[in-house]
């Protein structure tokens, strides 16, 4: 990957149907980190992201919101650009695909896919997850009914539609996850052979149910349907390079994609169908796939409904983008599932990112004052420190390749630490004030040199996880972070004699958490859904027989008339506030289909609508005069 020419990567395109969440801020910086360090390389990058903006589940998202697709889409998409233009996001394009050019693009692969003979007309009739977008095949639902992926219910669609061959790729795809292993990390990648291993069925790639999607290509003449979103989606890729556009230069240079980074629910679309749909239109496949896991709020998944969703602006705002940068890359093992807690980002930026760097930083700025005027020199680090250096530049010397590259991000920040460690323990061991006192000056220099040099290498490896820091970290260090100081590190060339700028403490101590603790928008625990509401029969009764029981303070026994061919006998608290005689003739509320239960020995077989306060019982009666039986809705 090293010796590459360009670099192409991408980010999956966030669907527009809800704002940025931790999750999506995750993937970008991820991608971001990647890019920033290709460029650093000196490597000619090309960093794509977006939105995602078609299909069903866009569709319903505004019609609830009382807006036309466009509109809201015109919102959120808006709401990530900005996002990621606050978190200084390296992006080189932000793709839409309501962008024309997108269209355009769609339209020209499809029509591709239709001539080559890869698309057919026929019927989809089976189960759709809106919520994935996803078709669902009988075997992979979960109890007949749920999206295996997302757990929710998918729904029966039955619709004319036109079929992509997926089938026919299948040992295609086969070989090419077996051969090339495209697949990062690799453990991944043996659920996708296994899920082509099962068997390809052809994907439905239109739907004409909905309207909100790319037509299909004029040729085709056919107007009520729309592109199967992932279908639509998947080629932003290409599109955003001008492909199906008058100038195809970007796809001539920058493909095929060095790098698709994708969440783990997504890698099936981009490892199984993408590919496919490349190798009908005749295009190189994409170098690899990463998919990474799924960050959760202290140990639950995040929803709106439990109200812990992490907005990664307050995160940022609270603690610096560079430090939640570093948290989310250093956390967790890429791949894997990771858990978002204030405490543990603090415990990052106190004891990583403050004890580890920036007290190392601080610990030479002393020195060098207290002993040289500030000046450092590495005149006398290899006579010295021979052994120091050279186990941190053999810390760098496959780091990139080993971990970078691989995307195990938080195995290559671990690497870079163990260089810091190396630094904390030269002073320790060598303790520079006893070699000022012991007459070893040139010692003393050399290890304030050594630490400066061993922060340089640091600075550099860390410039694309932490840009700003890193490049104070070097502006003190006097130099300056870019292509030609990369290779000099890396050609094992030390730092010039410089003056060390004194700088407060980059990383200031966290006493306590400083997010603001969010209202809990938590729905009340007995919110019920509408269809459990409906279960519950209301209805209009008359009451024909009324009278007290005995021995009760509180019951009174009425038969009510609710339209039925039998009178109903109620039970009902009433007695303290009503006389018998008075209700009788009367109309009352019933929940009529309360299971019946005996009171005082007596069945009852309903209940009666009545609100209480401090003056009293009344019961709940229709405004008007209504026919027995009438429903309550
Ligand atoms: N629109 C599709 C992608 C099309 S790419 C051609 C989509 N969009 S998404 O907005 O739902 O998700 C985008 C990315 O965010 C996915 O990679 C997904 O894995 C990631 N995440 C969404 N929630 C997440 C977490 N809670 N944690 C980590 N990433 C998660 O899918």
């Amino acid at each position: 990957m090293s010796d590459c020419k360009t670099y192409y990567l991408t980010t999956p395109i966030y669907y527009v149907n809800d704002v940025p969440h931790i999750g999506h801020a995750y993937t970008t910086i991820i991608a971001d980190t990647i890019a920033r360090y290709s460029r650093l390389k000196g490597i000619d990058t090309f960093f794509l992201t977006g939105t995602d903006e078609h299909g069903q589940k866009i569709e319903e998202a505004a019609r609830k919101r009382g807006k036309t697709p466009k509109e809201y889409a015109d919102e959120i998409s808006a709401k990530f650009k900005e996002l990621w233009d606050e978190f200084e996001i390296s992006y080189d394009k932000f793709i839409r695909t309501t962008d024309l050019e997108h269209i355009k693009g769609v339209q020209k692969a499809f029509l591709e896919m239709y001539k080559k003979g890869d698309i057919y007309k026929d019927y989809y009739e089976g189960h759709y997850c809106v919520s994935c977008e996803s078709f669902v095949a009988p075997s992979q639902l979960v109890n007949d009914e749920l999206c295996p992926d997302c757990g929710k219910p998918t729904r029966i669609i039955k619709e004319e539609s036109y079929f992509f061959k997926l089938s026919k790729y299948q040992d295609a795809i086969l070989k090419w996850l077996k051969e090339k292993k495209p697949i990062l990390p690799e453990s991944r990648a043996n659920e996708v052979i296994r899920f082509v291993e099962e068997g390809l069925k052809d994907l439905s790639i239109t739907r004409t149910s909905f309207e909100w999607g790319v037509k299909l290509p004029k040729e085709i003449n056919d107007p009520k349907h729309v592109v199967y979103v992932w279908l639509d989606a998947l080629f932003n890729y290409l599109t955003a390079l001008g492909y199906g556009s008058e100038d195809e230069s970007l796809v001539k240079k920058y493909w095929p994609a060095k790098l698709h980074i994708v969440g783990k629910d997504i890698l099936k679309f981009h490892a199984v169908y993408w590919p496919a749909f490349l190798m009908s239109i005749g295009y190189e496949l994409p170098k690899k796939i990463a998919a990474h896991g799924w960050w959760t709020r202290d140990g639950e998944k995040m929803s709106k409904s439990k109200g812990n969703v992490i907005n990664p602006k307050e995160v940022a705002d609270a603690y610096g983008i560079e430090n939640f940068r570093y948290f989310m890359l250093r956390e967790v093992p890429f791949g894997a599932d990771g858990d978002f807690s204030e405490k543990a980002l603090i415990d990052r930026i106190n004891n990583d990112l403050g004890n580890d760097l920036g007290n190392l930083l601080n610990r030479i700025i002393g020195m060098a004052y207290k002993y040289f005027d500030g000046k450092v020199s590495s005149r006398d680090i290899e006579k010295y420190y021979a052994n120091e250096l050279s186990e941190a530049r053999e810390i760098i010397k496959d780091i990139e390749e080993k971990y970078l590259w691989k995307m195990q991000t938080h195995k290559y920040l671990e690497e870079l630490w163990k260089i810091l460690s190396i630094g904390n323990k030269a002073i320790d061991t060598y303790k520079p004030w006893e070699l000022m006192k012991n007459g070893e000056e040139d010692k003393a220099m050399a290890l304030i040199g050594l630490i400066a040099n061993l922060l340089a290498m640091v600075a550099v490896y860390l410039h694309a996880v932490m840009p700003k820091t890193t490049s104070t970290i070097a502006d003190t260090l006097g130099f300056e972070i870019n292509t030609e100081r990369f290779n000099a590190i890396n050609e094992g060339i030390l730092l010039n004699d410089f003056v060390i700028k004194k700088i407060p403490p980059l990383f200031p101590k966290i006493e306590k958490p400083l997010m603001k603790k969010e209202e809990v928008k938590k729905e009340p625990e007995n919110i019920i859904t509408i269809d459990e509401f409906f279960k519950v029969e209301l209805k209009v009764g008359e009451v024909i027989e009324a009278e007290e029981v005995k021995k009760s303070k509180k019951l009174l026994k009425l038969q009510v008339d609710l339209g039925e061919e039998r009178l109903r006998q109620i039970i009902a608290g009433i007695k303290e506030y009503y006389k018998p005689e008075e209700l009788v003739g009367t109309q009352v509320c019933v929940v009529s289909n309360l299971k019946p239960a005996k009171l005082m020995g007596m069945m009852s077989e309903g209940m009666l609508l009545a609100a209480k306060d401090d003056s009293g019982l009344s019961l709940i009666r229709p405004e008007k005069k209504k026919k027995t039986g009438t429903p309550i809705k």
